[in-house]
């Protein structure tokens, strides 16, 4: 008896263009009830009716508003969000948010300001963050801010603000962050940055204005949070300009676009008589490079060459006993040892990534560095036939180990030997030779997290991972396994402890049965872009609260016997498989309603089979596949009618019989 199909769905068409006629209408889209909506891009010259008085959080950039006053805003009084980036707002009348007592973070970015009325910013007494980025301002005094007493924050980029002279009653004493960046500032006097000597911890941005000139003293005595100079001309102004000052982080790095002076050791000497922690020069061309260049980075804990064309870093450089981190990004060395380490003996942070060209990892160029913590060494080109104990020799504190993006290591057994202490080791992408039938991470008790995706492993060694007693994480995306199958013995088998584990696109068309059974503790499984049916379910049998990632494999029908192992995972995601949405398969479309909210990615959850149910979501089939009344009525015809036949051929038969006696 075949299956009777009546399905189909009107409520699906209905609910379609349901949607439909909403989205032609324009309408904000609501984030949470009643309090958070996103008008973004909707042509809208007033706010919506349709809003709720008790809005909070607003959204409303790229519509139409070229004056804003009084009565705009008047219904949303609980406002804590404005956004209004790009509405064309041209002029802001008397008392605009006037009863936006709540109003915390304004955003009027990109908007041409012709006119901001004095009154216009005096209700919201609790705005702290305030956007006029890109507004045509051209002074300071253009902005009623002498009743933001809470503001902490102001940012005034790529406008065409040429004296940051501030207003006298301007609110300083909260102020965390005052970004000019992109204006025409090229003079700071003392008097200009008198009343700044209120903030503390303040963060000050000049970020390509090109700074000509600094009235000596202006900056002392003040300790500010950071401070940025990007992009200036003439570093010795700022060096002079700095004088006496105290700040944490020094930003001077400069840009491909502009046609500087390079930095001799003679402009550095200016760093004598400032304190900073953090400095970053990056982009700079050193004019000479020698061991005193650094002669006043003695107090300098952070230091960033990113991209300055060093070849090297002379040896004998004294005195950086204090520097914690190091990052020499995008240079062009040949060889480690050129970086000569020895000369920054505290170091617990170094980033060398992005070299320029094949690096060379040389033997023991970092043996000096006793207290390196993290070691940065990705996108170096970097080919190594036997690594890594000669190359990271005496890095007995190394925690996290970054070789990913890098040509080729070839691995012996314990290879990572002098780091014990390692606890994250990056090796994506890195093409690895195992030259060992053992582990080449043998002993690393510490590791947690081993990224092992896209290495064109070996995976059929078992003991590939052995000698991991704490791995917790394990990521081998992008790897195959022979036959596309993970046997019963296998390389898991030796890491008990792992509760994340990424098998994403490895190819896999199954998995036995056993092959997780001493996994225990997992707690997210990606098994998404394989080629996996529903039988590989079953190797998860004895797992449960399970985020489990099936997504993008072949999986079409699942049998009731694997539903309960679904049943006690917390979160599932089997978009992008082609299910059947027929009969065959109504114990799985069943369980998929009744449990809904464990699953994610609903939208891509759809039909692939048949035809007609093709692209619709399996949360909105109906099927019924039960027997319908008319096949009730025509079973019944049927089986009268074959019980009728059957005692005529019984009586043809015994009367065939007696007459043959
Ligand atoms: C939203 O407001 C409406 C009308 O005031 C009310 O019925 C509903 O319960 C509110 N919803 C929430 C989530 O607060
Ligand atoms: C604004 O918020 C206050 C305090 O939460 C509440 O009492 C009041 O009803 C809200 N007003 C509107 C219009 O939502
Ligand atoms: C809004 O502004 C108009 C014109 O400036 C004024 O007449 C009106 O009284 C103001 N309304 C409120 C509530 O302030
Ligand atoms: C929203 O506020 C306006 C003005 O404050 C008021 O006239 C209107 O009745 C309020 N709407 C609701 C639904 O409370
Ligand atoms: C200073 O500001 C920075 C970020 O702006 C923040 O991380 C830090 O905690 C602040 N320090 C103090 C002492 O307020
Ligand atoms: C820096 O401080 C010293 C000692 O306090 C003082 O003599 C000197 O004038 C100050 N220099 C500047 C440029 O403020
Ligand atoms: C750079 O600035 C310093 C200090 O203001 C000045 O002495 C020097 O001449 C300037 N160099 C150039 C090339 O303008
Ligand atoms: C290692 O470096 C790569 C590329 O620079 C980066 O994407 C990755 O996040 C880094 N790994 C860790 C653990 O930070
Ligand atoms: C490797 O995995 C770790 C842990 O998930 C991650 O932080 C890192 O970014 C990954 N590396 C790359 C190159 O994606
Ligand atoms: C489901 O998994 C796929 C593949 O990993 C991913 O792209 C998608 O974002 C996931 N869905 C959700 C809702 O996280």
């Amino acid at each position: 008896m075949a299956p009777n199909v009546s399905c189909f769905l009107l409520a699906v068409l209905i609910s379609a263009s349901c949607k439909v006629i909403t989205s032609s209408d324009q309408m904000c889209i609501e984030k949470e009830a009643n309090k958070t909506y996103n008008c973004e891009n909707l042509g809208l010259s007033e706010i919506p009716d349709a809003l709720p008085n008790t809005t909070e959080i607003l959204e409303f950039s790229f519509n139409f508003l070229p004056t804003i006053q009084n009565r705009t805003f008047r219904r949303l009084i609980n406002l804590t969000f404005l956004d209004l980036t790009r509405c064309q707002i041209n002029w802001i009348h008397e008392d605009t948010f006037e009863s936006h007592h709540q109003l915390g973070i304004l955003v009027l970015t990109g908007n041409p300001l012709i006119f901001m009325a004095e009154t216009s910013l005096n209700g919201p007494k609790s705005l702290k963050h305030l956007f006029l980025i890109q507004t045509g301002i051209s002074s300071l005094e253009f902005i009623p801010v002498h009743n933001l007493v809470n503001l902490e924050s102001l940012y005034l980029g790529s406008n065409h603000i040429s004296s940051m002279k501030l207003p006298k009653d301007f609110p300083t004493r909260n102020l965390k962050v005052l970004d000019f960046q992109n204006n025409a500032i090229h003079y700071l006097s003392r008097e200009d940055m008198n009343p700044l000597k209120q903030a503390t911890n303040l963060s000050l941005n000049f970020n390509g204005n090109d700074i000509k000139g600094i009235e000596p003293g202006a900056f002392s005595s003040t300790v500010f949070q950071s401070l940025n100079f990007g992009g200036t001309f003439n570093l010795s102004v700022i060096f002079n300009g700095l004088w006496n000052s105290t700040t944490r982080s020094l930003w001077l790095g400069t840009f491909e676009d502009i046609d500087d002076q390079d930095l001799s050791s003679a402009m550095l000497e200016g760093l004598c008589e400032m304190s900073v922690e953090s400095i970053n020069l990056q982009k700079h061309h050193f004019s000479d490079f020698s061991s005193t260049t650094f002669r006043c980075f003695t107090r300098v804990q952070a230091l960033d060459l990113t991209a300055t064309h060093l070849e090297g870093l002379p040896s004998g450089i004294e005195g950086m006993n204090l520097l914690k981190k190091l990052v020499l990004n995008v240079n062009n060395f040949d060889q480690l040892c050129q970086i000569n380490a020895a000369n920054f003996p505290s170091l617990t942070h170094l980033y060398i990534k992005g070299n320029m060209k094949k690096l060379q990892l040389g033997a023991g160029c970092l043996e000096k560095l006793e207290n390196l913590q993290k070691l940065d060494l990705s996108h170096n080109n970097i080919q190594t036939p036997d690594c890594c104990n000669l190359q990271l020799k005496n890095l007995q504190h190394l925690q996290i180990l970054n070789l990913s993006y890098n040509e080729l290591l070839g691995l012996q057994s314990q290879a990572f030997k002098e780091c014990p202490r390692l606890e994250l080791l990056d090796l994506a992408f890195t093409n690895l030779h195992v030259n060992t039938p053992q582990s080449p991470f043998q002993n690393l008790q510490l590791l947690r997290v081993l990224n092992l995706s896209h290495c064109l492993l070996d995976t059929s060694n078992q003991h590939l991972l052995a000698g991991l007693p704490d791995l917790w994480h394990l990521n081998l995306q992008g790897n195959s396994f022979q036959d596309g199958t993970i046997p019963k013995t296998n390389l898991f088998q030796t890491v008990g402890s792992l509760e994340i584990l990424i098998l994403s696109s490895c190819g896999l068309l199954s998995i036995d049965q056993q092959a997780f059974h001493s996994l225990g503790k997992m707690s997210h499984v990606d098994l998404s872009h394989n080629s996996l049916t529903s039988n590989s379910i079953s190797a998860l049998g004895h797992l449960k609260g399970l985020y489990l990632n099936l997504a993008a494999n072949s999986i079409r029908i699942i049998l009731p016997h694997l539903l309960p192992i679904l049943s006690q995972q917390s979160t599932i995601n089997l978009s992008h498989n082609p299910l059947e949405c027929t009969c065959s398969n109504i114990h799985f479309l069943t369980w998929y309603k009744e449990n809904l909210q464990k699953l994610e990615g609903l939208e891509e959850t759809v039909c692939a089979n048949p035809p007609a149910l093709r692209g619709v979501k399996l949360s909105d089939v109906k099927l019924s596949c039960g027997i319908t009344a008319l096949g009730i009525f025509f079973l019944i015809v049927f089986s009268f009618l074959i019980t009728i036949l059957l005692i005529f051929a019984a009586k043809y038969l015994l009367r065939y019989k007696y007459q043959h006696i």
